[in-house]
């Protein structure tokens, strides 16, 4: 393998309790994140200033960015719909802005109210605001591999949205199989398009586990080149606005993996292994994760 370093972003304080039915207090996502920044992630998703009519879960953004104790290195990042969420996260001090949309119009329309083309608009302030700050911004592409209203979604389609998010300023593109249904063949053919458009380098794989194909695309984005996953620890997640999403691939399974095969991660194992019982402790249930249930037999 050429690539030895993989980064992972942690996003289960925003993508693991976006839908959530038990509500996780201010105080526990709080210890959420910095326990994940204890661990060594570098880059940890924090929570979403959406509107919180439309995700209660994350209504308290401005208080846990307020409770954080924030570490040198690591990214606290923040998942950002239009302008006004934009304002609120500045105003919290976020390191990299994250903006998202779908590459179907269908999947667009219901999770965040507006036509593709609309949304185009809608972020294209958010990330002009972003450069004035200095801030980095990710783009993710939900619905890259499959919509749950419009089925398989052509890579064409993808690399159009794709191409158009970059022009608009985006640093880095994450593909989301939002509803877990991508294959490794289809993830080495978009990838393989996408690599025309822009570096592999700049192009990071969020998968949900819902088929238990994650893995296995995970190996195909390595192969292809991709140097940075997404995960949820102990494989809480999914988006409540795409019916039959489940859980991200889980971060504590992607690291074991990835450390099996030689890369390296700068997360230290026993403490992710620490907090991710802790976690389990705090939402009440047995979590996901393949680790997670071994520890709980063990
Ligand atoms: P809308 O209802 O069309 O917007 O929602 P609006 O502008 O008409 O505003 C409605 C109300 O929300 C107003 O309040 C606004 O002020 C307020 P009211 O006057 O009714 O009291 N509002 C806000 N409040 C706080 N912060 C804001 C904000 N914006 C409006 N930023 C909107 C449009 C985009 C806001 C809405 O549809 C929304 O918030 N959608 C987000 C849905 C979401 O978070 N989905 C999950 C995340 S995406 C995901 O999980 C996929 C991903 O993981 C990758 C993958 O897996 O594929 C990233
Ligand atoms: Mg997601």
């Amino acid at each position: 393998m050429e690539h030895k370093r993989v980064s992972v972003v942690e996003v289960g304080p925003r993508d693991g309790l976006q839908n959530e039915a038990h509500t996780v207090s201010t105080q526990d996502k709080v210890a959420f994140v910095d326990r994940l920044a204890d661990a060594g992630f570098r880059r940890i998703e924090v929570s979403s200033f959406v509107a919180p009519k439309w995700i209660p879960q994350l209504a308290d953004a401005q208080e846990v960015f307020a409770g954080i104790h924030r570490r040198p290195g690591v990214e606290y990042s923040a998942l950002i719909p239009n302008v006004r969420g934009m304002e609120r996260a500045l105003r919290c001090g976020i390191d990299a802005a994250h903006v998202f949309m779908s590459a179907s119009e269908t999947h667009n329309r219901k999770n965040v109210n507006k036509s593709i083309e609309e949304t185009f608009s809608a972020l294209r302030p958010v990330i002009d605001l972003a450069h004035t700050e200095h801030l980095p911004v990710r783009g993710y592409v939900s619905t890259a591999f499959g919509c749950p209203y419009e089925g398989r979604v052509p890579a064409e389609q993808v690399m159009d949205v794709v191409k158009r998010l970059v022009d608009l300023g985006v640093d880095e593109i994450s593909l989301g199989d939002t509803i877990g249904v991508a294959v490794p063949t289809q993830v080495t053919g978009l990838l393989a398009g996408l690599a025309k458009v822009l570096p592999i380098s700049r192009i990071s794989l969020h998968l949900h586990d819902t088929r238990g194909t994650a893995m296995a695309n995970v190996l195909a984005g390595l192969q292809a080149g991709v140097t940075c996953f997404d995960g949820s620890l102990g494989g809480l997640g999914g988006c409540p606005y795409a019916p039959g999403a489940s859980g991200n691939l889980a971060t504590d399974d992607l690291l074991y993996f990835l450390t099996q095969m030689g890369y390296e991660t700068c997360v230290d194992e026993g403490k992710l292994a620490e907090t991710a019982a802790w976690f389990e402790s705090v939402m009440q249930k047995p979590l996901p994760s393949h680790a997670r249930s071994i520890a709980r037999k063990a």
